[in-house]
């Protein structure tokens, strides 16, 4: 049987668990008096019939779909000697049981991919409350954090002006390491706190040539081949410049920062009906697919500078423009990263 289920022990042993005993334990008793009723009396072969669906109901609801599906079985596996039992004696209420027998498997699975699907539900509500509540919590934190930070640095930065050698040295990594927390506490506080978008038409090939720009020092530092591919006559769409500007040099940055020594990267706005997709491609070493899907997840990183927050900061900034983000990835190949908007185009 499925597992997994949340509170009171998902984890302990499917024998240590009281629900699992009280299947196993209602589906043989009510097997025993279903087959120690009098035969010639229609009643209680009606009653232990439709009890049945009470251990079927209750493993679905616990164990999703593949406890009810079990149970459905079993319980139809010990009706049906039954059914062929009593079939010389009532053969009418013989041929209407025979049907109770998909009802069971039909009851089964529908509790159990309904309780799948609410539990699903449950989870990503409870996760997202526990994010909300933490976020809150922790934007606070970082406010506070900020000050002592500041301070800090500008002491660091007086110290390393009096002194040489391998104080300076020093100085400059205490420097060094504040800049760094202080990316991290500013992304976080992006992520915590977003704020609203300011809309306005903006053509999005622009908007990448200006990132490029920026990171062109990052660029230059490998033999990093850059490619730009844009429509010949772009509309311009209707789009936050500022909040997108982050999404892409994150995306940029990482494509960057994938390729070890030597590779491309192209980056390309493609417009499609009612969409405009920009992708950035790289040929760096690629993502493995039990990777592929922790990337959005917030502080996952595999850099050691990087805060993990880049992509759920980009992921959430194109969903607040209605938009998707999607990653593809072939290790050994490389990866594309595509911000796919459909948004309103003027001309
Ligand atoms: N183009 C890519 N190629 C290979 N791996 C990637 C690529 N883009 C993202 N990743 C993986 O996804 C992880 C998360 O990326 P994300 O942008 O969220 O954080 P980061 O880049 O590690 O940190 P930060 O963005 O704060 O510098 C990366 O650490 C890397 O392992
Ligand atoms: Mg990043």
């Amino acid at each position: 049987m499925a597992t997994g289920y949340p509170a009171g022990g998902a984890d302990r042993p499917l024998w240590k668990q009281p629900e699992f005993w009280t299947t196993v334990a209602a589906v043989a008793v009510l097997s025993v008096g279903h087959y120690a009723a009098p035969t010639h009396d229609p009643f209680w072969h009606d009653l232990f019939r439709r009890l049945y669906y009470l251990p079927i109901i209750l493993a679905a609801f616990r164990y999703g779909l593949g406890g009810g599906l079990v149970t459905s079985i079993l319980v139809s596996l010990l009706f049906l000697p039954h059914v062929l039992m009593t079939r010389a004696m009532l053969p009418r209420q013989a041929s209407e049981a025979v049907f109770e027998i998909p009802l069971y498997l039909v009851v089964g699975v529908v509790t159990g991919i309904l309780s799948d699907r609410q539990r699903k539900a449950n989870e990503s509500l409870r996760r997202a409350e526990r994010l909300k509540t933490l976020g809150e919590m922790a934007a606070g934190m970082a406010h506070e954090v900020k000050n002592p930070l500041a301070a800090i640095r500008s002491s660091a930065q007086i110290l390393a002006g009096h002194v040489t050698g391998k104080d300076a040295e020093f100085a400059g990594i205490v420097v060094a390491e504040v800049d760094r927390l202080n990316k991290v506490v500013n992304e976080f506080l992006d992520y915590a706190r977003p704020a609203p978008l300011r809309r306005e038409p903006v053509r999005l090939s622009a908007l990448l040539d200006s990132c490029l720009k920026l990171l062109a020092p990052v660029i230059r530092e490998k033999d990093v081949n850059v490619k730009t591919v844009y429509p010949e006559a772009e509309a311009a769409v209707s789009v936050d410049p500022a909040q997108l500007r982050q999404v892409f040099l994150n995306l940029i940055l990482n494509a960057v920062q994938a390729i070890e020594n030597q590779g491309s990267v192209e980056v390309s706005v493609t417009e499609s009906g009612h969409e405009t997709r920009v992708a950035v491609k790289d040929s760096g070493p690629g993502i493995p697919p039990d990777k592929l899907t922790r990337v959005f997840e917030p502080f996952y990183t595999t850099k050691p500078g990087g805060t993990g927050l880049g992509l759920p900061i980009a992921q959430r900034i194109v969903a607040e423009h209605g938009g998707r983000l999607e990653i593809e990835s072939t290790p050994g190949v490389g990866t594309t990263a595509a911000v796919v908007l459909s948004v309103r185009r003027s001309a």
